[in-house]
């Protein structure tokens, strides 16, 4: 099993007037930041882009994992690290055929990592998680934060990390939507390693506190 055990807020679900103030109250705590970069096509809403990436990469020293809800990836790559992302997750369901973003994204120096959506088999991307740095459940449908936790996604996650541990690859697997105190728990013992928390943390009277409770809940180092 991967070593780390990473918390990944999700600004999705900070006030985007203060998203500096916002990060610098958990910076300390945070492994990297979760940006969520909706096109309104692959998924029915729009959140951000590379302006917003330049802008968090100049105020923050934390790593950027950029998971791209969009249909076009490939188009968008070169803006993205210009911009100053340092990993990006793409949807199977939007590239198929995801070699090309793989190489292209490395290329550029980017870290690449492939995402199933909650009804989409883990199967899809059993092929291709050589090129991964991360392989990405989603626990609730894209393009909204704050829905619950879909628990069937458990057994795929479960599935993931039989295939990437007996293989030794060194893919982290994240969980995406819905993470929280009650939900954590559950997406760890199934495999997980990498956590997104959006309005659990942002949506917090004390995010900083929840952080650390998160921390402890999944077993990572303070
Ligand atoms: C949903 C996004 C998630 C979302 C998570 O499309 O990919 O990253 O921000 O938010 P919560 O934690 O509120 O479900
Ligand atoms: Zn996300």
């Amino acid at each position: 099993m991967t070593n780390r055990i990473a918390i990944a807020p999700s600004i999705l679900a900070a006030d985007f007037a203060y998203l500096a103030d916002s990060i610098a109250v958990i910076a300390d705590d945070i492994d990297m930041l979760h940006v969520d970069v909706m096109d309104g096509h692959f998924v029915p809403n729009i959140s951000l882009g590379p302006p917003v990436i330049r802008s968090l990469a100049a105020a923050t020293d934390l790593y950027l994992d950029c998971h791209l809800m969009i249909t076009d990836p490939l188009r968008y790559l070169g803006a993205l690290k210009e911009a100053g992302a340092h990993g990006v997750t793409v949807h199977i369901e939007a590239v198929p055929d995801p070699g090309p973003v793989a190489n292209e994204a490395t290329d550029l120096g980017l870290d690449f990592g492939l995402v199933v959506n909650p009804t989409t088999p883990v199967d899809a991307i059993d092929p291709y998680l050589e090129l991964c740095s991360m392989v990405v459940v989603m626990s609730v449908e894209p393009g909204f934060g704050g829905q619950h936790f879909i628990e069937a996604v458990l057994p795929k996650i479960e599935r993931l990390r039989e295939s990437v541990d007996s293989r030794a690859l060194p893919a982290d697997i994240q969980v995406d939507g819905g993470i929280n105190l009650l939900t954590a728990g559950q997406a760890r013992s199934a495999g997980a390693n990498v956590f997104v928390a959006g309005s659990s943390v942002f949506g917090a009277d004390d995010p900083l506190n929840t952080v650390q409770e998160l921390r402890s809940i999944v077993g990572a180092e303070s």
